[in-house]
């Protein structure tokens, strides 16, 4: 198993504060000397920098329903996995650099075995830099408020894929208590200090209200990391009220591209009574205000750029590409969770079309789809897999290759750095998403391709696509664009792919997680301090 990241966590109290000003200084002075140098690049020590001038006593909690970190049984012992979710992946950058509190649903096997008597865990396990603080979720908790009104009613809802929600109250309910539940693990944590509570997701829309409720002073932000739908669809929820209201409890609320912020303002004008200013994209209700924001998440690009660029990770990838009979194969790469949002079916159908209009590619590309098992104990997830995999075997025996199979599918949940050398090795990445709040898989393949060498077939209906307009824009609802699309890339010359990758990573260098953080809290930051409310008659009725 390969090393993780290579920064270090952040300094400790016992450094002299002279000497913390020197350190800022002389990194300010390597920022701008880097920006005139070339294009600037936000780090993690200016996050922390950030953090000095801003957070100062205030404490910084992050909430999502997975955390980042899970303990798992491995034989007899107990061993750790870094959760490989895009989201985990790219918050744990932020939270590695700001420490503080982490608070999440402990799912694995062995957490319990894990935590104090706080329910906390250090994190990350070999390097520890911030608190995981567990929330405990029974069987019943669970399936209704995670698989029933997380993912069985707020997932198909705010993507367009065709699935019919499923509102069932008592789902309802038990998302309702949930949400207290951890708003509740977040107030024990903050006790009676200052803090900026940054909640994470569709799992956690009501948390706010209950923060607020207790601790009106607490500064909250929220970001939605899924598409928010327009209000003729967001109008069929039953409880659209009640999950507005909780919402607009946060002082900041971030959707990752214009069109998902500004259906969320539409929606609240179309279901609440409230001034809802487009313009200045912001809500005023019962004397609060929310101000909505877009800002793309990105990844921690440079970290992933040095991971890639180790020698243990080609030699890693040579082993996959041996050990999966691929030399002398180009490879294709798809990582995704076995989602049907995801475009995975889509994209084999596509693969197949282009051995059939295409047949110089038979024997000579192989495709690996690293499939996470996910949500299965909701039926449209296992009948997505079981369609996944009779179309891989479909392709397998229509195009045979003498190496190995063709198409090798891989379901299983990977340890993000063991997903590394697979980016590495890839010859191109497919991301097709039918729909996508932002796909992290793309940004993370840009920065694990140091070499330049690789290329992204990339859905226009994913938030990437917005930044990403290099990348081979292929509709998954176009199997014959599609296919001419893995064509077109495949047989791209080395000069111009590598141009084409240099500027599409160029974009993912630059705008980092760590850009994302600070504009997002500076946001928070800069927005509270418009008080009183200006331009009070800019606001119009919804
Ligand atoms: O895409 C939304 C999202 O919450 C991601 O941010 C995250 O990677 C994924 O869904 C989590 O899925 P789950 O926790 O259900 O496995």
């Amino acid at each position: 198993m390969l090393e993780g990241f290579s920064w270090t966590p952040r300094g400790g109290s016992a450094i002299e504060s002279s000497e913390r000003m020197r350190g800022a200084l002389s990194r300010a002075a390597a920022r701008s000397l880097q920006r005139n140098a070339g294009p600037p690049r936000t780090s993690r020590d200016d996050l922390v920098e950030w953090a000095r001038t801003h957070l100062r006593d205030r404490k910084f909690v992050v909430v999502s329903n997975r955390e980042p970190y899970s303990h798992t049984r491995q034989g007899n012992g107990v061993g750790w996995v870094r959760n490989a979710g895009g989201l985990t992946v790219a918050l744990d950058a932020v939270a590695r650099a700001l420490g503080g509190v982490w608070v999440a649903h402990g799912s694995g096997d062995a957490d319990r075995e894990t935590v104090d008597a706080h329910d906390h865990v250090a994190c990350p396990p070999d390097r520890p830099a911030y608190t995981l603080r567990r929330m405990w979720l029974s069987e019943i908790e669970h399936a209704q408020y995670y698989s029933g009104l997380s993912n069985g009613a707020l997932w198909p809802l705010c993507h367009i894929a065709y699935v019919r929600p499923r509102f069932r109250l008592e789902d309802w309910e038990r998302y309702r208590d949930v949400n207290r539940r951890f708003a509740e693990a977040v107030l024990e944590e903050v006790g009676d200090a200052p803090a900026l509570v940054f909640l994470q997701d569709y799992h956690l829309a009501l948390a706010a209200r209950f923060l607020r409720e207790r601790r009106p002073d607490l500064q909250i932000a929220l970001f939605w990391h899924i598409p928010w739908p327009n209000p003729e669809v967001f109008r069929i929820l039953p409880w659209k009220k009640e999950l507005l209201e909780g919402l607009l409890a946060s002082d900041l609320l971030g959707f990752h591209i214009r069109a998902h912020a500004d259906n969320f303002l539409d929606s609240v004008a179309a279901t609440l009574e409230a001034r809802v200013s487009r313009e200045h994209l912001a809500v005023e209700r019962a004397g609060r205000r929310t101000w909505v924001r877009d800002l793309p998440i990105s990844v921690p690009s440079e970290e992933i750029a040095a991971l890639a660029a180790l020698p243990e990770t080609a030699a890693a990838g040579q082993r996959i590409r041996s050990e999966l009979g691929l030399d002398g194969c180009k490879v294709g790469l798809g990582v995704d969770r076995l989602d049907y949002t995801k475009g995975i079916p889509e994209r084999l159908e596509a693969l197949e079309r282009m051995f059939e209009t295409h047949p110089e590619w038979r024997r000579r590309f192989a495709f690996i789809q690293i499939a996470v098992p996910s949500r299965v104990e909701l039926k449209e997830y296992r009948e997505i897999g079981q369609r996944t995999r009779t179309l891989a075997r479909r392709i397998n025996r229509r195009f045979p290759r003498p190496g190995g199979p063709t198409v090798h599918l891989i379901e299983s949940n990977l340890d993000f750095r063991d997903l590394v050398p697979y980016y590495t090795m890839a010859d191109l990445c497919a991301v097709t998403a039918l729909h996508d709040g932002m796909n992290l898989v793309a940004k993370e393949y840009l920065a694990a391709t140091p070499d330049l060498d690789g290329a992204l077939v990339l859905s226009p209906f994913t938030g990437a696509a917005r930044e990403l307009e290099r990348a081979f824009i292929a509709s998954p609802y176009d199997r014959e664009g599609m296919a001419e699309a893995f064509h077109a890339a495949l047989s791209e010359t080395a000069e111009s792919r590598r141009e084409r990758v240099t500027a599409l990573r160029e974009t993912v260098l630059r705008r980092n997680i760590y850009d994302w953080a600070i504009e997002l809290l500076d946001s928070v930051e800069s927005l509270g301090l418009r008080t009183p409310l200006p331009e009070v008659g800019d606001l119009t009725n919804g």
